[in-house]
């Protein structure tokens, strides 16, 4: 069974430890990557990390984790709460998604309530910080874990 997971990064998180650092932190997005590999050799994941400000990548990245993935952590930034695109690619995947958000989307702007990717997430993690991606790959290790126990069985 793939071990592979993508993690899955949208608009302007390249920006992440210069942009709004008093809503999104000091981390930059090297930061986290680094913390998601870290993690993911502790929980024997292989990490495939990426970033777009361009929707159609996310999308294309989607299509490429679906035939070779086990699971998929994104943080879709804004197209969170634009994107039927993105909640497509997404519905026609089979393995377990975990949607990530650094801050608390819930206690800002009304639109940030939204998520189009919340209907075919697994799991949201919001307003955990970069912390986030962590606690997401070790959820993302659980339910890997548990459906390769129910392919062995069956
Ligand atoms: C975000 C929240 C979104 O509303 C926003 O557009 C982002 C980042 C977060 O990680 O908190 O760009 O997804």
């Amino acid at each position: 069974m793939s071990r592979i997971v993508y993690v899955l990064n949208g608009p302007n998180l390249n920006l992440l430890g210069k942009r709004q650092p008093a809503i999104y932190g000091y981390e930059t997005l090297a930061d986290v990557e680094a913390d998601c590999r870290r993690t993911g050799a502790e929980l024997g994941l292989e990490i495939e990390f990426h970033q777009s400000n361009a929707e159609f990548m996310i999308i294309d990245w989607i299509h490429e984790a679906r035939e070779r993935a086990a699971g998929i952590v994104i943080n879709p930034a804004a197209f969170t709460h634009t994107s039927v695109a993105i909640l497509d690619a997404l519905n026609a995947c089979e393995f377990p998604i975990i949607e990530v958000h650094i801050s608390n989307v819930h206690r800002r702007e009304p639109f940030r309530h939204h998520s189009y990717v919340s209907s075919v997430a697994s799991g949201v993690i919001a307003g955990f910080g970069t912390q986030g991606y962590t606690l997401a790959l070790q959820r993302l290790a659980r339910l890997i874990g548990e459906a390769g126990k129910t392919a062995q069985a069956s």
